[in-house]
């Protein structure tokens, strides 16, 4: 039977992990919407589209080609028969990613390709800022994933070490962190979740509990 979990949440709040292992967990597909935003920012970049062109940035994302894979144990993105899985955690992409973010026909376009995705999976954990309230307010469960701005910066200091992306000094990953989420504000806010959404706070769990509170949602 179909079974869909939308799971939102900030960066660093553990959404794309803790989503993977609930994927594996109810033999279920899964989908990172973040990667499909970075790739749409890959695209235009490589391009080299005027980013201050709203509506160039739209014709490139709806022309562009994206494979991703949706299995949770095989992390794979490709544009234009390109793999761009890593490239589209570098830096500059992350610097650019909220600005096509912003753009409306970009988000529509994203989110009509998710809704296919979905539907076509039957049984998916879909993540990202917007799932929950509308890429998919239907969802069998829907899970607002938050932690403390500390465990945030924590885990997203964790996440680039172990991505080789390298120390950096805890001012810098604060203005990253803090300037992305500002800018995505327009897109989500997470101060308190959308009616009917389940809030899991991870601040004080570890990475099993937070997986398990996420499962006691969809058992709900
Ligand atoms: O790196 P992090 O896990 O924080 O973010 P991500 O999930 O990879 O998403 C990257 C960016 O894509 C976000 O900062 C948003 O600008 C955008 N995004 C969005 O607008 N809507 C979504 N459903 C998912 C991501």
């Amino acid at each position: 039977a179909a079974l869909v979990v939308a799971v939102d949440g900030p960066s660093g709040s553990g959404k794309s992990s803790v989503s993977k292992a609930v994927a594996r967990r109810l033999r279920a597909a899964y989908l990172d919407t973040g990667a499909m935003y970075r790739a749409v920012a890959w695209h235009v970049l490589q391009e080299g589209v005027d980013l201050a062109d709203a509506d160039a940035i739209a014709a490139a994302a709806r022309a562009m080609d994206l494979d991703q894979s949706t299995d949770p144990d095989v992390e794979r993105v490709a544009v234009g028969g390109v793999d761009v899985t890593a490239a589209i955690r570098e830096d500059r992409v992350t610097e650019t990613v909220s600005t096509v973010a912003v753009v409306i026909p970009v988000r529509e376009e994203l989110q009509r390709r998710q809704r296919e995705a979905i539907a076509a999976a039957g049984r998916m954990v879909a993540e990202g800022r917007d799932i929950t309230t509308v890429v998919a307010p239907d969802a069998h469960a829907r899970v607002l994933l938050t932690a403390s701005e500390e465990a945030r910066l924590a885990r997203r200091s964790g996440q680039l070490r172990r991505a080789g992306a390298g120390e950096r000094d805890a001012g810098t990953l604060h203005r990253q962190v803090a300037g992305r989420d500002a800018r995505d504000s327009t897109v989500s806010t997470f101060d308190r979740p959308a009616e009917g959404v389940a809030l899991v706070d991870s601040t004080e769990l570890d990475f099993e509990q937070t997986v398990a509170a996420v499962l006691a949602a969809v058992e709900d």
